[in-house]
């Protein structure tokens, strides 16, 4: 079973492109399965920066064979700029495939993306403006076009017609635009398809061949459990699936390929975009844990709401991914403090729970109860082994393990592959994917 999932186990932003990266010496294959540009995945290798939207983060290794799978949402004027922008930076991105199956974003979907938002007005979800939701939601209203039409400019033609018989009047009579000129759209992206062609590929296939092959396989996950369409704060949540059941049907593989699921969680919170936070802080804390943390999306440049870490979450994720490793990122960011509150239980109308709340109502309602930690006050972005850190740090990273029930493998103290550090001792983790990285 050489699978391993990562998923994001908050609102994403955890530091998944450097975990990607930390374990891309033991894989053979890494591939996304949902969402789309609206990602934003920074990389800091031997004191360079890369930051991918769509690609995914093992293309900075040459060894891997990266796939953008059936699940994800392409723009393929943005994967273009994408691989070309490595290729200037000096990375091959001769190892990318895309899936035939997987959905392209249409200009239609970013020009109503923009629109909803801002007919919703106060009420807006804080979308990164890609044209996610209207690319997914073409694709269940069975109205999408996906990557292998542009392999038949034929078929592409006579999609794009029907597809805009429907949309261009509602664009023109409901939103007041003008409507899309469907053979200049076909023109524009015949030009994707040239450049495509050599890529695209039935992934699923792929990747059922190379885990019999026994090759190892790491699932990519973007955004995060608490922005999943089912599971996370509906509505404000992505139209994807980025919890690790969404990564089988994204990537179109069966659950006994998989031998372990990785979450990925910052020391504390944050969330880009509108809907609950329940313990977002504001003033001095906030700001200094966007400052030392640079809380900034990466796609969109917005800065980051910050809170404290939310145990209640970090359960909540644990039970709906199943858990096996928890990777606990930006711990450098909390040595400012004197003392860190970690929420353990909310308050909801009187009643504790140590459980995620049933409904967006209770959500709104639910207060934070916290348990505090004392800091450590000191730069810890230097230490090279877990047994090294203050013992306040090392206390807090151990009840985070306890708080969450899943252990924490992997301690990031900065952005560099180096400022990493592994504990194959955590828990009953020995032999974890963490374990095997031999990084540290
Ligand atoms: P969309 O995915 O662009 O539709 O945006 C929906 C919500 O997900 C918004 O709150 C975004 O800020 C959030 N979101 C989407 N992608 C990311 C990401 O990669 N990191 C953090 N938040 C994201």
């Amino acid at each position: 079973m050489p699978g391993t999932i990562l998923i994001g186990a908050q609102w994403g932003d955890e530091g998944k492109g450097k975990a990607t990266d930390l374990l891309a010496d033991k894989m053979d294959v890494v591939v996304r399965y949902q969402g789309g540009n609206n990602a934003g995945h920074t990389v800091v290798v031997g004191g360079r920066t890369f930051r991918l939207h769509l690609v995914p983060s093992g293309i900075l290794h040459p060894h891997i064979i990266t796939l953008i799978g059936d699940g994800v949402v392409v723009d393929p004027g943005v994967l273009l700029v994408e691989l070309a922008a490595l290729e200037a930076q000096g990375i091959s991105t001769a190892n990318l495939k895309v899936s035939a199956n997987a959905h392209l974003i249409m200009p239609w979907h970013k020009e109503r993306d923009k629109l909803a938002e801002r007919y919703l007005g106060s009420n807006k979800i804080g979308t990164t403006g890609r044209g996610i939701g209207p690319a997914y939601g073409d694709k269940v209203a069975r109205l999408g076009i996906r990557v292998q039409d542009l392999l038949d400019p034929k078929i592409l033609g006579q999609k794009v017609e029907v597809v805009l018989r429907e949309r261009n009047p509602l664009l023109a009579k409901v939103y007041n635009r003008l409507p899309f000129d469907a053979e200049a759209v076909v023109e524009e992206y015949m030009t994707y398809a040239e450049a495509l062609r050599p890529r695209i590929a039935d992934t699923s296939l792929y990747l059922w061949r190379a885990l019999r092959d026994g090759k190892q396989v790491l699932f990519e996950g973007a955004q995060a459990t608490m922005l999943d369409v089912d599971h996370g704060t509906y509505p404000f949540v992505t139209s994807s699936s980025p919890v690790s059941g969404g990564a089988l049907a994204g990537a179109g593989v069966g659950p006994g390929e998989i031998q372990g699921v990785i979450g990925l969680a910052k020391a504390y919170t944050t969330r880009v975009g509108s809907g609950p936070l329940p313990t977002e802080t504001e003033g001095p804390d906030a700001e200094v844990l966007s400052t030392q943390g640079a809380e900034f999306g990466t796609t969109t440049g917005r800065p980051r709401r910050c809170g404290w870490l939310d145990t209640v979450v970090l359960r909540y994720a644990a039970r709906l991914n199943g858990l096996t490793e928890l990777f606990l990122s930006k711990l450098d960011v909390l040595s400012s403090f004197d003392r860190i509150p970690v929420a353990t239980a909310y308050r909801i109308d009187g009643e504790v729970t140590e459980d995620w709340p049933m409904t967006q109502t209770e959500v709104h309602h639910a207060e934070p109860v916290y348990e505090y930690f004392d800091g450590w006050r000191e730069d810890i972005t230097g230490v090279t082994r877990f047994e090294d850190l203050p013992r306040a740090a090392r206390a807090y990273a151990e009840a985070i393990e306890k708080l969450s029930g899943v252990p924490v493998t992997a301690v990031f103290v900065g952005p560099g592959r180096e400022q990493t550090l592994l504990r194959e001792s955590a828990g009953d983790a020995r032999g974890t994917v963490a374990g095997k990285s031999g990084k540290g």
